[in-house]
């Protein structure tokens, strides 16, 4: 973990991988992750613990499944959201996005329980910053 300032323009030109968050710091117990996503995620859930999300470039859809019904959230950038905790979500991006999330560390991309993971989506608890 650094112990100096990180651009996140600069760490986010470290990689090209989609659905493959980095991890850029951590707060306590937490994760600041940064990624790189396009096209659908999985529908997943996390069981015990709410996800940020901030959107740094772009727009992020997330559908979500949460008791009405499903629908889905548009966050244009600049845009935070929160996916309660039990709440079955699908984050997708048609157009591309680079998004920052907030979540307890090693909280897996595709949840506790989920749909079966495409091959382009990374199951991941986050890879540390230029790897
Ligand atoms: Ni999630």
């Amino acid at each position: 973990m650094s112990n100096e300032p990180i651009a996140l323009t600069a760490a986010l030109a470290t990689f090209d991988a989609l659905w493959s968050p980095r991890i850029v710091t951590r707060v306590n117990d937490y994760d600041v992750r940064v990624a790189k996503v396009g096209g659908e995620h999985v529908w997943h859930v996390h069981d015990d613990t709410d996800e940020f999300f901030l959107v740094l470039d772009g727009e992020l859809r997330i559908a979500l499944r949460d008791g009405d019904g499903e629908r889905v959230v548009t966050l244009p950038q600049g845009s935070v959201f929160t996916v309660p905790r039990g709440v079955e979500h699908r984050p997708s991006a048609p157009g591309g996005a680079a998004i920052l999330l907030f979540e307890p560390t090693g909280t897996p991309t595709v949840g506790d329980r989920h749909d079966e993971v495409p091959g382009h989506v990374d199951v991941t608890t986050g890879h540390p910053l230029g790897s």
